[in-house]
């Protein structure tokens, strides 16, 4: 069944980022991971279930399968702790420690293996009193922690917002941030600052953007796609607020891709990837490596997906129309190139058809464009000009991600980009 005749949008975007990252000289590109949360939660239980506990063994466990199984090869290089990892109490010096039963080796000893891979270790603490789990916090010990995980030689610090007073957050980020910075040791900085304090006003993503590597807004991901679906909902609700902060150095984290548990259809498994890749979120994984389905790994692992998300211009993706159950997400990539991707939000029926078709202001296929279709196979389907029409077939809550490349006849000249749709009440307009 074919749908409505639509006009392709073409996204003009925002200038780059106009504050400056953190400079820490890292993230100049979405990080690429592996995160525990999602899929492992706060399982302390090793006696009864030690293949899916928070251990040392899990942690070590990922690592190996990512080096085995192509993840470190297509970019995947974080392996990151999430809660639940540290002893209850502190040690007679006031340092973390971790759970001596669950890590006998301890966290430096597990850095060093991860490291021997050719990976790296990441690490979560919290901003207040207690993390999220009720295990110790770092408000009040924010320099001796960043030291601790420096000298364990932790690559990536997660920095959750539970147990804090809201008005002391941007101060408590900050001064962390500071913290790290003082180790002298590059340490990834995940924040959740701005999730914590859209309760009570509206973040500073200014502020935000120079003191974090990345940064979370909204609720955290679960293994359903009515999850996912609100975590777009509300990215595309407050794109004009938080999509210019992304950059490279500093992005928008729309949490784990829950991609190989549960909860999603291929279909919908698709849209995530698809839709990560073009708000260039973080792709941290949060499954299980050692079990995944070949599917699954094959869409975590499509390199065309994670070049869009990689793009090194390190523009974040916008919701640019929303029309007949169809939603058309665009970001514009290096070399003047452009990728789309089209969710079929209708969830009843079959694959519906979604026309493409130049729109008066489409100029990037003025005189003519290549056209690629990425998912939900690969396709290519050559050059277009403005006159000609191509459907692509969306399955329901599947999403088609295309790229298209200009062919300009004098790749000099510069030209200009405009488009309007009412359904969003905004006007995009880019100059390349
Ligand atoms: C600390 O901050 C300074 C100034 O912003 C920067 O030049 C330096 O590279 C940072 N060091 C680390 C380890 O992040
Ligand atoms: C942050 O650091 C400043 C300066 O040392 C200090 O006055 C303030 O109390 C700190 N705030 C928090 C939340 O740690
Ligand atoms: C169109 O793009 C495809 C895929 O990148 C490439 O193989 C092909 O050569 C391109 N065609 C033209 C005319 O640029």
């Amino acid at each position: 069944m074919l749908g409505g005749v639509f006009l392709l949008s073409l996204l003009g975007l925002l200038p780059p980022p106009a504050a400056d990252a953190l400079d820490n000289g890292l993230a100049l590109q979405p990080t690429m991971g592996w995160l525990h949360w999602e899929r492992f939660m706060c399982n302390t239980d090793c006696d009864r279930d030690p293949d899916n506990c928070i251990s040392e063994r899990l942690y070590m466990q990922m690592a190996d399968v990512m080096v085995k199984e192509g993840w470190k090869e297509a970019g995947y290089e974080y392996v990151c702790i999430d809660d639940c990892w540290p002893s209850h109490q502190r040690d007679a010096q006031g340092r973390l420690q971790a759970d001596p039963k669950r890590f006998p080796g301890g966290i430096k000893k597990l850095a060093d293996y991860v490291h021997s891979k050719g990976l790296k270790l990441g690490i979560y603490a919290d901003v207040g009193t207690k993390t999220c789990g009720g295990y110790p916090g770092s408000l009040g010990y924010y320099e001796a922690d960043a030291q601790t995980f420096a000298d364990w030689d932790v690559d990536l610090l997660k920095f959750d917002g539970c147990y804090m007073d809201w008005t002391l957050l941007g101060e408590g980020y900050i001064n962390m941030s500071k913290a790290l910075n003082k180790t002298g040791r590059s340490i990834l900085y995940s924040c959740e600052w701005p999730l914590y304090e859209w309760p009570h006003q509206q973040p500073n993503y200014k502020a935000i953007r120079e003191t974090c590597n990345h940064w979370r807004n909204f609720d955290d991901v679960y293994d359903s796609w009515s999850s996912v679906k609100s975590i777009l909902a509300w990215t595309a609700s407050h794109q004009d607020i938080i999509a210019p902060a992304a950059g490279p150095g500093g992005w928008n984290d729309p949490d784990m891709l829950v991609i190989g548990n549960f909860g999603l259809s291929h279909d919908q498994q698709e849209s995530q990837m698809a839709l990560w890749a073009i708000m260039a979120a973080p792709l941290l994984m949060s499954n299980d490596l050692r079990d995944i389905c070949p599917r699954s790994k094959g869409l975590l692992q499509n390199r065309h997906i994670i070049a869009i998300n990689q793009d090194p211009l390190g523009y974040q993706g916008y919701l640019t129309a929303k029309m007949d159950s169809f939603e058309v997400w665009e970001k514009r990539l290096s070399a003047n190139r452009l990728a789309v991707a089209v969710l079929n939000t209708q969830e009843i029926g079959g694959a519906r058809g979604f026309f493409l078709r130049a729109a008066p202001g489409w100029k990037i296929c003025d005189p003519q464009c290549n056209v690629t279709q990425i998912l939900p196979q690969y396709k290519e389907l050559g050059v277009q000009n403005p006159h000609t029409k191509i459907v692509i077939s969306v399955n329901p809550s599947g999403t088609a991600l295309l790229t298209i490349t200009p062919i300009s006849s004098d790749s000099n000249t510069p030209y200009k980009l405009h488009w309007q749709d009412t359904s969003v009440k905004r006007k995009h307009t880019i100059t390349f």
